[in-house]
């Protein structure tokens, strides 16, 4: 038996900066924040979905050739949207966090795409008159490339920049939805397109990767108080946090003693540092969680990038336990290592994302009951759980890895895009239902 609840107690911070603006949280145990229904649905994100992105900076990468696959028509959900979000509450789901495209809102600076808008407030409208709660993601790893020629976010004025959008946006959609999720995976984002630099971006290396992270985090907290203006001036409410990427760091077995240090720096620096630092200036109304797996590291030498080691290759045998196509451990104990190390923070918690890339969809199946199972168990050991989300609605443009990683509860026929419904999203249906037949209603 699944049951959630989200605690009433939990702890909602007041907004960034408490005089320049009201909190519009008016009573701390209002039901509709504290208690509403557990979220159960699935995400998406507009460059891997929509198809056609034409203005941003993904698709002139793509379109220079620096990827295999360019994202084309990706699942055309731009104009199949309504029947997909009529698959989704086929499939039981009460929420649905999606992506609004920066660069189809701005597709020149200062230029506003009326059409564009409208769109988003038609998507709105169709997740709400479906009972689908939205979640609103402003930035999921895309810029207009106007952006992006300007230096992308290791320009000085990105974060500037990026909040003229988010205005624009709250202006217009702010009453339509209550959870907003200003930045996906900052730093994801910056590792893949500084270091690593399979993604794009004109700049590369460290400083660069320094001086976008710093843009990244100014973005998200300013975007934090915008939100939180918009809706104390309208007496709207709204819930805003980070979708952050975690992973739990194992010691590698065969340097295990200089490993050791390497796991709690990684672990400091890629799960804590933002999080802490978020929460100490009451920016976090909620903690998105995106987990996929865990990783273990081995001894990287001396010198200041090698203290963070290097994730062990999969010869070194540290796990037997499956992998997805994306060479990703299934490891459902890791997110309720994750979890648990949350709680210190005393704030609710999101499943923000939470998937596996599979060819056999049983596969799948498994994945979704044992995570489930650990979310169910971190609640009744007494967080606050507000939702779980799968990763993803359909099988999508998985960015370098282009449309070979299918992570989809729905299946998209590469030659016709037409939908088909996978067991795993029906089990995952039978999921959410007997949840909801046990929840007491709030
Ligand atoms: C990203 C998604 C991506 C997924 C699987 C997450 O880090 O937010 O865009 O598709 O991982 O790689």
């Amino acid at each position: 038996m699944i049951t959630f609840r989200v605690a009433r107690n939990a702890r909602i911070p007041s907004p960034l900066c408490s005089n320049s603006h009201k909190t519009n949280l008016k009573n701390p145990s209002d039901q509709s924040l504290n208690a509403g229904p557990f979220l159960w649905g699935a995400a998406t994100s507009a460059h891997q979905v929509e198809g056609n992105n034409r203005n941003s900076d993904w698709w002139a990468w793509e379109q220079a050739g620096e990827v295999p696959y360019p994202s084309g028509k990706a699942c055309d959900h731009w104009n199949q949207y309504l029947a997909d979000f009529n698959l989704a509450q086929s499939l039981s789901h009460n929420a649905h966090r999606f992506s609004i495209e920066w660069s189809r809102i701005e597709p020149r600076e200062g230029l506003w795409d009326e059409t564009s808008l409208q769109h988003y407030s038609e998507v709105l409208e169709a997740l709400r008159s479906r009972k689908l709660t939205p979640i609103v993601t402003l930035h999921h790893f895309t810029n207009p490339r106007w952006f992006s020629e300007k230096g992308g976010w290791a320009w000085p004025g990105a974060s500037a920049a990026y909040l003229g959008y988010v205005d624009k946006v709250v202006q217009r959609l702010g009453l339509k939805a209550e959870y907003w999720i200003p930045i996906n995976e900052p730093l994801v984002y910056v590792y893949y397109t500084y270091l690593s630099q399979i993604w794009p971006s004109k700049k590369k290396g460290m400083g660069a990767m320094l001086e976008a992270l710093r843009q990244l985090e100014r973005a998200y907290l300013l975007a934090y108080t915008l939100i939180h203006r918009f809706a104390s001036s309208r007496n709207h409410t709204v819930r805003v946090g980070i979708a952050k990427a975690f992973m739990p760091f194992y010691p590698c077995q065969k340097t295990k003693f200089l490993s050791k240090p390497s796991c709690t720096l990684r672990d400091y620096l890629f799960n804590k540092r933002m999080i802490a630092r978020f929460a100490r200036r009451k920016a976090l109304d909620f903690i998105g969680v995106n987990y996929y797996t865990r990783d273990f590291i081995q001894w990287g030498g001396v010198g200041p990038m090698k203290l963070i080691g290097m994730p062990c290759p999969a010869s070194h045998g540290h796990t037997q336990n499956a992998r997805t196509t994306m060479d990703w451990e299934i490891y459902p104990e890791g997110l309720g290592v994750i979890l648990n190390s949350l709680r210190r923070y005393r704030l609710p918690i999101l499943i923000t994302e939470n998937g596996a890339a599979v060819q056999d969809d049983a596969t799948r199946t498994s994945f979704i009951e044992k995570h489930i199972e650990v979310v169910q168990q971190a609640a009744q050991k007494g967080l606050s759980i507000m939702g779980y989300l799968y990763w993803s609605l359909f099988d999508n443009f998985e960015w370098d890895r282009g449309f070979h990683q299918h992570f989809g509860l729905i299946e998209v026929d590469p030659k016709d895009l037409s939908r088909r419904v996978r067991p795993s999203a029906k089990r995952y249906r039978e999921i959410i239902q007997n949840a909801q037949s046990k929840t007491p209603k709030w």
